[in-house]
């Protein structure tokens, strides 16, 4: 069996970064498309440090999905094993304010993707879906099987690529799909060298908590203290990044399962935490004081979410391994050594013809 070649859309992003280091250290070689509107060509240099002797196993193409003559390009040069399908545009505030946007570069890239995978036969794919399908669960923890409700253009396009997916499938059951729903992603690669650098202001709780700790904002506003929780705020399944890259890589070698259809699973820790909770973590481990601002609600904030994961761990062979504390000093490493995340210049040798980095 020759070396197994994956294709990662989204690969130099927060997670991408840290799964396209997984897959280079489990032996597979990659090919990363990305058009880095969210993401630093310098995380792929560091993550080919890394990898050590496999970081020659990792190329980057500065492509967008919607270049269907780029894919086909890339295609035709490359017989790809699979596709992880990370890229997307995915803060939530942002899909209110500007809907279209979400739903031409989600919609349009992945549809784009998966004909162009599909002209070249390779019809294996995990991607990237979220819990924000649950919307505001009523029950929890959220099961595959609860039910759907995406409350903002982020989440309608993650459902909509879901069914997408679906139905590829029941039209064509040679195709092989993972969907994963992970949950609330955190912390860094334990080097400290990648890590989450959102452009512009961050939308989630860890990447601000981490700006409050090196001084780049005053303080970190408590959206809602009166939620039915054990301290009156939000609770989510935080999960490391590294488990969820780990989640990944145990993902794509479970396409190999000649049974394996189209099938959800959920990628998260099955534990509930607070915002109050996190922050109280985070200062632990960095010795930092989280200066707090209790305001209200914030709107489409469900109040409780957490995964079931029984089935990931049944049918995956995959279990998270870290907890909170492990998360925010992972986080707090990687925020001491990039307080300003990715420099905005290191050298990046010229991109070739083809826009390969
Ligand atoms: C977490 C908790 C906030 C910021 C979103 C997406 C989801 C996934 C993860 C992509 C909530 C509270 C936050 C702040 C706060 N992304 N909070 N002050 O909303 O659970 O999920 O990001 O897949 O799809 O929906 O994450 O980090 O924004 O919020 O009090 O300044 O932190 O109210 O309880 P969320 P989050």
């Amino acid at each position: 069996m020759g070396q197994k070649v994956v294709l990662v859309t989204g690969g130099a992003g927060y997670i991408g970064s840290h799964t396209v280091l997984q897959l280079l250290l489990g032996g597979f070689k990659v090919v990363v498309m990305d058009n880095f509107n969210n993401a630093s060509e310098i995380a792929m240099l560091r993550v080919r440090e890394l990898a050590g002797e496999f970081g020659n196993n990792l190329s980057v193409h500065k492509v967008d999905l919607r270049d269907r003559a780029a894919l086909e390009g890339i295609f035709a040069s490359t017989r790809f094993d699979a596709v992880i399908h990370f890229a997307g545009l995915k803060a939530v505030g942002e899909s209110v304010q500007k809907p279209l946007l979400y739903y031409n570069n989600n919609l349009v890239g992945t549809i784009t993707l998966l004909e162009v995978m599909a002209a070249h036969g390779c019809k294996k794919l995990v991607f990237s879906s979220s819990a924000t399908v649950y919307g505001w669960p009523k029950q929890v923890p959220c099961t595959e099987e609860s039910p759907l409700s995406a409350l903002n253009p982020y989440g309608r396009t993650k459902l909509a690529i879901e069914e997408i997916c679906r139905d590829i499938y029941r039209a064509d059951p040679g195709w092989k799909i993972i969907l994963l729903r992970y949950f609330n992603p955190v912390g860094a690669h334990p080097s400290g060298y990648i890590g989450e650098d959102p452009h512009g202001i961050p939308n989630n709780l860890m990447p601000l908590v981490q700006q409050v700790a090196v001084g780049r904002r005053p303080a970190l506003t408590v959206f809602g203290n009166d939620y039915n929780t054990v301290d009156g705020t939000g609770v989510r399944d935080y999960i490391h990044i590294v488990d969820l890259a780990d989640g990944h890589v145990a993902a794509l070698r479970k396409l190999d399962d000649p049974n394996i259809g189209c099938v959800v699973y959920n990628l998260g820790t099955g534990k509930g935490t607070s915002v109050l909770e996190m922050v109280k973590a985070f200062e632990k481990v960095s010795g930092k004081k989280i200066p707090l601002v209790m305001a209200g609600r914030r709107p489409g904030d469900a109040e409780i979410v957490y995964a079931s994961t029984e089935k990931a761990e049944r049918e995956l062979n995959w279990k998270a391994k870290y907890g909170i504390e492990d998360m925010c000093r992972s986080l707090w490493n990687w925020v001491c050594k990039n307080p300003y995340g990715y420099p905005s210049e290191e050298y990046i040798p010229p991109s070739n013809a083809n826009g390969e980095i």
